[in-house]
């Protein structure tokens, strides 16, 4: 059986694959397609509704993409989302321009009309995402407006007898209230979608692409013993049951006991596995190196040169796989995006690295889509549950110079950190402790010293792309920083970081 599908056309949006992964989780199937898809293709496909991105550029400029003025006749239901709000209204002969004083970013004050069926349910004074320099003036004819803000008239509309909606918003980020409200009445109300798509779809077609791609050939895993990696290696060893090899480097950058633990737990399982230990060679080549771009790359060059050798080392192995994630990919920029930060599991292979093929079965997914994946592959919830760990390890944690001294100083206090959290009964997504690398006067008895400051994060997110600050318990913190002080060597002071992303970032480097 076919499931529903919507798809998601993209006009060079960085929340594509956000918007295609909301509405998988409404158990609706969903794809990306160029946003230029003929009618006819459409009609081929014959989705139950079209959801159009936003985009960088302006609708009238010359460069602007386009889409087929066609798939607004399908009889389709369409919902285009800020560039696409502005396409479908610019097609139709409404008018699109800059807006008056500027553009809107960020949260936004809303006005919607909630007596319509988008917005059923929602409150009529909502915040909502907004990121847009240009904004429609004139809607075409037949339309009607939806909502709006102070600075944007026409912030969402419709034309109910074509089937045609749209947002000048983003419902698909967290920063809009109740933004998976909107993309369910428009789902299940508009496109009269039945939710016949789940999980094990996913599985089944990832599977399937591998054996294609692979054939009977040999495959090669970075496994770190994360989430992600972890789901890789059993959806791999699934697909193609016998040709998975896992490499775990251990780089010396790992938490307290961590690669005795991934080799105790992996070590056991049906796999080919291999432990590095490479932990000299990374802090070699790490030393008198300060700049966190720089640390990264390092990094991400002896990965590549540690695989390399292993793979050498076992014979033909032509295809490397890798578990990343969307997230990693929108934040190591591309194209038009800026590069925040350059994830070291990202970019592709260099040429000479003897590698034909890349496997990246969850190069579309969320954390939370690879968690439900990892369950349905039978790994245990120690493992799928784990909160993510960056591949640089605590490299990123450590401002400045990674030195054996400060990794000792911070695996203590992280172990702390992470002890007392993660006895909360719902811990936050994420915990650890970093070292900033800055000493502060303390005493101790009657000396005068000079200790590291600890930092302690803890963040609540579900996709990783935004987060807040965990409000943790003053009793809490206080038990953290006592024990900090008490049992590490080297911390003499803890501090702990209120910073939400945007406009701070989970990592501190
Ligand atoms: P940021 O710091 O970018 O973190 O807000 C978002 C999530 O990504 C993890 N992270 C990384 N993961 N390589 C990785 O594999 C990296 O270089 C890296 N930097 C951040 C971070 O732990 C958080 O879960």
């Amino acid at each position: 059986m076919k499931n529903e599908t919507v798809l998601v056309l993209d006009f060079g949006g960085q929340y594509k694959e956000l918007i295609a992964s909301r509405v998988r989780q409404l158990s609706v199937y969903s794809e990306i397609k160029p946003g230029n898809l003929s009618a006819d293709e459409i009609k081929k496909i014959a989705p139950i509704g079209l959801i159009l991105t936003g985009g960088p550029k302006s609708v009238y400029g010359p460069d602007a993409p386009k889409c087929d003025p066609e798939i607004f006749s399908l009889g389709i239901p369409v919902l285009g989302i800020c560039y696409g709000m502005q396409l479908m209204c610019y097609t139709l002969g409404g008018k699109v321009a800059p807006g008056n004083g500027g553009g809107e970013y960020g949260r936004i004050r809303t006005k919607l009309h909630t007596g319509h069926r988008l917005f059923e349910g929602l409150s009529e004074n909502a915040m909502t995402l907004m990121s847009h320099g240009d904004v429609v003036k004139e809607l075409p004819e037949g339309f009607t407006r939806l909502a709006s803000t102070a600075r944007c008239k026409n912030a969402a509309c419709v034309c109910e007898g074509r089937g045609l909606y749209a947002v000048q918003f983003h419902p698909e980020v967290r920063h809009t209230d109740r933004g998976t409200e909107i993309l369910r009445s428009f789902l299940y109300t508009i496109c009269k979608a039945k939710g016949d798509y789940n999980i094990d779809d996913y599985l089944e077609a990832a599977a399937s692409d591998i054996r294609k791609k692979v054939g009977d050939n040999r495959i090669l895993l970075a496994l770190s013993g994360g989430v992600d990696s972890s789901v890789c290696a059993a959806l791999i060893e699934k697909a193609v049951p016998g040709k998975l090899t896992c490499v775990f480097v251990d780089h010396g950058l790992m938490r307290k006991n961590e690669g005795d633990k991934i080799e105790a737990v992996f070590g056991r399982r049906q796999l080919n596995f291999i432990r590095v230990n490479a932990a000299d060679r990374f802090l070699r080549e790490l030393k008198d190196v300060s700049e966190p771009e720089k640390k990264r790359k390092i990094i991400g060059r002896e990965f590549v040169e540690v695989f390399k050798e292993e793979a050498e080392k076992l014979g033909n192995i032509p295809f490397l796989a890798q578990g990343t994630i969307y997230p990693d990919i929108v934040e190591s920029g591309g194209g038009t995006t800026a590069t925040i930060k350059s994830h070291h599991n990202v970019g592709g292979l260099p040429e000479n690295i003897g590698f034909e093929g890349l496997i990246e079965p969850l190069r579309g997914l969320f954390k939370d889509e690879v968690r439900a994946l990892g369950r349905k592959l039978n790994l245990p919830d120690e493992l799928v549950n784990r909160q993510p760990f960056p591949g640089p390890g605590l490299a990123v944690r450590i401002l400045g110079e990674v030195t054996p001294q400060k990794l000792e100083i911070l695996r203590e206090a992280d172990s702390i950190v992470c002890e007392e959290i993660g006895k909360m009964k719902n811990p936050p997504s994420q915990y650890f402790a970093v070292l900033p690398g800055v000493r502060s006067v303390g005493v101790a008895g009657d000396e005068r010293k000079y200790d590291d400051i600890i930092a302690v994060r803890a963040v609540i997110t579900s996709d990783f792309m935004t987060a807040e600050y965990a409000p943790l318990t003053h009793s809490l913190l206080s038990r953290i920083s006592s024990r900090i002080s008490n049992e590490v060597t080297g911390a003499g002071r803890v501090v702990y970081d209120i910073s939400g992303k945007p406009p701070a970032t989970v990592e501190w480097e």
